[in-house]
C-alpha cells in the first residue's frame, strides 16, 4: 500500500511515499534560514512558507517515487501538535487530495511519527527492525520531552513529561545565551566535545523527583545566572565547557529519567526519537546505559530524526491496518495541542 504522507507541523514542509515501513521518497524543504534571525519559528512566516512549497514537495516526492498520485492509496497526514497556522497547510492540502482523489486520509500525531522514526527501513528493507512490547520511546524534540509506554502498535500512556520546557528548546535558549546562533543544539554537540563537563556544576534537573516527569527551566535560569556572572572575555574562552556542562546536565537528567522508568516498566526495547536524538554524544550515553541488556532504537538516518513526513506515513500504515482512518476527510481539523494520550486503542 503506498501512502503519501504530509507534515508541515513546524519549519519543515515535508512530504513523503511511503509503503508499510519502507520509504520510498523524503522530500524536506527547511526553513531554518528564513526563522534563524528571529532565535525561533515565527509562525506567520511559517505558515507562507508552507503555503509556497507544499505543492512542488508533492510533485518532487512523486517524481522521486517514480510514481503519479492516481498510484497513491491513501493520504496521511500531521493534524498536531504544533503550530496551527503551519499545520493548517498541510491538513487543507491532505483534504483536498482526499478529497479529489477519493483516498481516505490518515490523521497521524507528530509525536507518534518521532516514535515510529526508528523502525522507518530504506527501500530494501533496511535495517530489518520491528516494535517489541512494551516498549518505552523517548522523544527528544525541540517541542516535546516525553516518556511514552506502549503496549501495542498505535497504544501510548505518557508516563513522563517535560513541566515546563523541552530539551531541545533548553539547548536552544542555552545557544541563544551564550550568543551561538540558532538552533543551539547541534552548535552545542559540536562545541561541548572540545569542553569540560565537570568545568561548571550546574543542577540536574528533577533529581530527587520520584516521578518520570522533567523540568529544565531551573537549570536554564541557573545557567542564565552563570553566563551573567563572566565578563565578555571570559565568556568567550569558557563557550566549549560551559556548553559541555550544560548538555551534559540535560542528558543526565534525560538518563536518570529513563532508567527509572525501565525498573518499572521492563520494557523490551527503547526507541529514540526527536531533533535530539541525532546527538551522538547522548546515543552513546544511552547505548552505555543500557549496556546490551535492551535494545535501543534511533531513527536510522539524521533526516529521520528531525520532523519529516516519512515517520507519518510509516504510522499512517500500522493505522490504516487497525482501520483508523477517515473516508469523509472534511471532518478533520488540526489539534494543535493534541496529547498521545488521547488515543488508547
Ligand atoms: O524534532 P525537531 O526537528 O522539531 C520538533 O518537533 O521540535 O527538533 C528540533 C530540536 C531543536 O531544539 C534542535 O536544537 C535539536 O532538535 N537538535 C539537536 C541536534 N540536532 C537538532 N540537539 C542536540 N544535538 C543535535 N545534534
Ligand atoms: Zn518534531
Amino acid at each position: 500500500m503506498k501512502i503519501l504522507a504530509i507534515d508541515t507541523s513546524c519549519d519543515e514542509t515535508s512530504v513523503a511515499i511511503t509503503q508499510g515501513q519502507k520509504v520510498i521518497s523524503n522530500v524536506l524543504f527547511s526553513q531554518i534560514k528564513i526563522h534563524a534571525p528571529f532565535g525561533g519559528v515565527f509562525p506567520s512566516l511559517a505558515k507562507r512558507e508552507h503555503l509556497t512549497k507544499i505543492k512542488p514537495a508533492v510533485s518532487l516526492a512523486l517524481k522521486r517515487a517514480g510514481l503519479i498520485i492516481n498510484k497513491i492509496e491513501a493520504i496521511a497526514v500531521t493534524f498536531g501538535p504544533g503550530l496551527p497556522p503551519a499545520l493548517e497547510v498541510g491538513v487543507n492540502f491532505a483534504k483536498a487530495l482526499s478529497q479529489k482523489y477519493q483516498r481516505p486520509l490518515i490523521p497521524v500525531d507528530h509525536l507518534e511519527g518521532h516514535i515510529y522514526s526508528g523502525i522507518t527501513l530504506n527501500q530494501m528493507g533496511k535495517p530489518k527492525r520491528q516494535f517489541r512490547f512494551p516498549l518505552l520511546a523517548l522523544i527528544v524534540s525541540g517541542g516535546h520531552t516525553q516518556l511514552v509506554l506502549m503496549n501495542n502498535h498505535i497504544n501510548y500512556k505518557v508516563v513522563g513529561q517535560t513541566l515546563d520546557d523541552a530539551c531541545g528548546e533548553a539547548l536552544d535558549k542555552a545557544g541563544r545565551l551564550m550568543g551561538l546562533g540558532y538552533p543551539g543544539g547541534p552548535i552545542i554537540e559540536r562545541l561541548a566535545k572540545s569542553g569540560n563537563i565537570n568545568q561548571y556544576s550546574l543542577p540536574i534537573p528533577m533529581l530527587q523527583h520520584q516521578s518520570l516527569d522533567f523540568s529544565f527551566s531551573g537549570l536554564k535560569t541557573a545557567f542564565k545566572r552563570l553566563i551573567y556572572s563572566l565578563d565578555e572575555k571570559q565568556k568567550l574562552e569558557a563557550i566549549p565547557d560551559l556548553c559541555a556542562s550544560f548538555q551534559q546536565a540535560v542528558f543526565t537528567s534525560l538518563l536518570i529519567k529513563l532508567e527509572k522508568a525501565i525498573k518499572q516498566f521492563q520494557p523490551k526495547l527503547i526507541v529514540v526519537g526527536g531533533g535530539v536524538s541525532a546527538n551522538k554524544e547522548l546515543r552513546k550515553q544511552l547505548r552505555t546505559l543500557l549496556a546490551k541488556k535492551i535494545p535501543v532504537y534511533f531513527p536510522p538516518l539524521k533526516k529521520l530524526t528531525g520532523d519529516n513526513a516519512a515517520m507519518i506515513g510509516v504510522v499512517a500504515y500500522f493505522k490504516y491496518q487497525k482501520g483508523i482512518y477517515l473516508t469523509h476527510s472534511e471532518t478533520l481539523d488540526r489539534l494543535p495541542r493534541t496529547n498521545l494520550d488521547n488515543y488508547i486503542n
